[in-house]
């Protein structure tokens, strides 16, 4: 579980662009091949009023905006992982900009789990055809001349990968800043000693590795940052650095889930982002509903 299936090429240093959204704390990134003008967009958000059940796309048009004001070509929209706290707008993006949609093979899993939770008819696919592109732990895809190498990473969800470009990486809700510490690893599917060893694999990076967050919740009234380093997590961690072992992590993971509320938008969430970010379809009214199962979650 700890070695890597890949050589990082540290000159090649991608361009990073962050967006933040502050409803759900998510940074969102376009990822820039410094010698094109390919791009990937990492972790959209679309926008949504949950108790009005309304939904926009402020927070996707702006990325669209950049994109296009830089003559940018998406080539990919990546998911790090099945998020339980914001909507996904890629294929809102795709549909204004292209690009292919990618996320790890585990996704049927998530399906699989969250078709039962929503009591999905046949209809709804559990074999990941909604997304372009499954990826496995030591696949690689291109952006431009960047080439992008994915590392499975799980134990906050079971498809959660790790994006790995030259000097950066994508780790999802792998790692917080290193003051933040970890995410949880309660959800179905989720395990704190399976994070724990994914987190392991991540820090054999190089020290200097640029990491980029998938959330920030500004820990102690600092401001929000989603940057930091592979050596600053090793030595600053609160959950896992300073040589943190896995029976330690695992204890203080689990005893603080047990105290974490769901997220406020899981169920939305869910529903939409296990269909890699569309609507469910069409009710005989030619409206669109989302469903709250009583006591299911
Ligand atoms: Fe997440």
């Amino acid at each position: 579980m700890s070695t890597i299936p890949f050589a990082t090429d540290f000159s090649l240093k991608p361009e990073v662009t962050a967006f933040f959204d502050a409803p759900t704390n998510t940074i969102s990134y376009v990822v820039k091949d410094p010698a094109s003008k390919s791009c990937a967009v990492v972790d959209s958000v679309m926008d949504i009023d949950y108790a009005a059940g309304r939904i926009t796309y402020d927070g996707a048009d702006q990325i669209i905006d950049f994109i296009r004001d830089n003559g940018l070509e998406v080539e990919w929209l990546i998911e790090t992982h099945v998020h339980a706290d914001h909507l996904s707008a890629a294929p809102y993006i795709q549909s204004k900009l292209g690009g292919k949609l990618g996320i790890g093979e585990n996704i049927t899993i998530v399906q699989d789990t969250f078709g039962k939770i929503f009591n999905e008819g046949t209809e709804f696919q559990r074999d990941g055809s909604q997304f372009d592109r499954l990826f496995t732990d030591g696949d690689s895809y291109q952006i431009g001349g960047l080439t992008v190498h994915v590392m499975h990473t799980p134990g906050h969800t079971p498809a959660c990968m790790t994006h790995v470009v030259g000097d950066a990486a994508f780790v999802g809700d792998t790692l917080f800043m290193p003051d933040g510490g970890s995410a949880r690893a309660d959800f179905p599917g989720g395990d704190a000693r399976t994070l724990y060893r994914s987190i392991q694999r991540v820090l054999t990076l190089p020290r200097e590795t640029r990491l980029f967050m998938c959330h920030d919740y500004g820990p102690n009234g600092r401001d929000i940052q989603w940057e930091t380093t592979v050596g600053d997590e090793i030595d600053h961690n609160i959950h896992v650095g300073h040589g943190t072992d896995e029976d330690t992590f695992v204890a203080m993971r689990e005893a603080r889930d047990a105290t974490l509320a769901m997220p406020k938008l899981i169920i939305p969430s869910l529903q939409i982002n296990m269909r890699a970010g569309q609507l469910p379809p069409k009710d005989k009214d030619g409206k669109t509903y989302l469903k709250v199962p009583v006591n299911g979650l």
